[in-house]
């Protein structure tokens, strides 16, 4: 089995106070998962000194993470900040095109595979999201939605672009509500996203991970990450509390 990777999408949410709080009891948890599973805190990001001052940052398994990029390096763009800034803060692993900023921000297939093309040539992870909405769902449209996510990464980035790299399959009906994709939903759409990707780049794909995210929690995980196209998780609310996001590092290795 390949080490699960457990990425905290902490989203809006947090002040230092709490985050500091966190942080120092998940450092005391990792202690003993140091080797079995990689953990990120995706945290907004001006609170990200808050995990160099942990030992956290000396955990070889624990990344600092990022919600988001701007698709340009620099320039005259107020209020962004980029995939180099990024990288110089230490930070490894960056969400795009998580369906809120899709919506919300009305982010484009196109503008998120540009960031990823920017996150692949600082030699960042980029975690793209994917999925499909409830009414794309009820019109059986989930293949076509994911396919033509992930084609535009191929048409930016090319046919090597999933190298290094992980997909979060994150059914936006799923997130924050009270209803995860079932595991044989899950990961009957993973099998197709590793399958599709591994056709497109004649089987020569390496370090490429499939996570599941749409509210996962103690309940649900261990079925899901019994799947066997599904190599860990991307947390909203879960992560947030930290007696839920332990209980799930611990319940993937049992
Ligand atoms: P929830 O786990 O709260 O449903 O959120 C999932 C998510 O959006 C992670 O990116």
């Amino acid at each position: 089995m390949i080490k699960p990777i457990i990425v905290g999408n902490w989203k809006l949410n947090g002040t230092q106070e709490s985050i500091k709080i966190f942080l120092n009891l998940l450092n005391k948890f990792l202690v003993n998962y140091h080797e079995k599973c990689t953990v990120v805190i995706s945290l907004p990001i001006l609170y990200a000194y808050l995990i160099r001052n942990t030992l956290l940052f000396d955990n070889k398994n624990f990344f600092l993470g990022a919600q988001n990029t701007d698709n340009h390096n620099s320039g005259s763009f107020t209020g962004e900040i980029s995939p180099i800034m990024l990288k110089d803060l230490g930070i490894k692993y960056v969400i795009i095109g998580h369906s809120e900023r899709r919506f919300n921000h009305n982010e484009t297939n196109r503008m998120i595979a540009n960031k990823f093309f920017l996150l692949k040539k600082e030699n960042l992870i980029p975690i793209l999201c994917i999925g499909e909405t409830k009414q794309e769902k009820l019109e059986n449209n989930t293949i076509n939605i994911c396919k033509k996510q992930i084609d535009s990464i191929f048409d930016i980035c090319g046919i090597q672009a999933f190298n290094d790299s992980i997909i979060a399959y994150e059914p936006v009906w799923a997130i924050g509500s009270e209803i995860s994709a079932t595991p044989k939903e899950a990961q009957f759409i993973a099998r197709f996203i590793r399958q599709y990707i591994v056709s497109r780049t004649n089987d020569r794909i390496k370090n490429f991970f499939i996570q599941y995210g749409g509210s996962v929690t103690r309940k649900n995980a261990k079925n899901l990450i019994k799947q066997k196209d599904i190599d860990g998780f991307l947390l909203g609310r879960s992560s947030l509390q930290i007696e839920e996001f332990t209980k799930i590092i611990e319940i993937i290795h049992v």
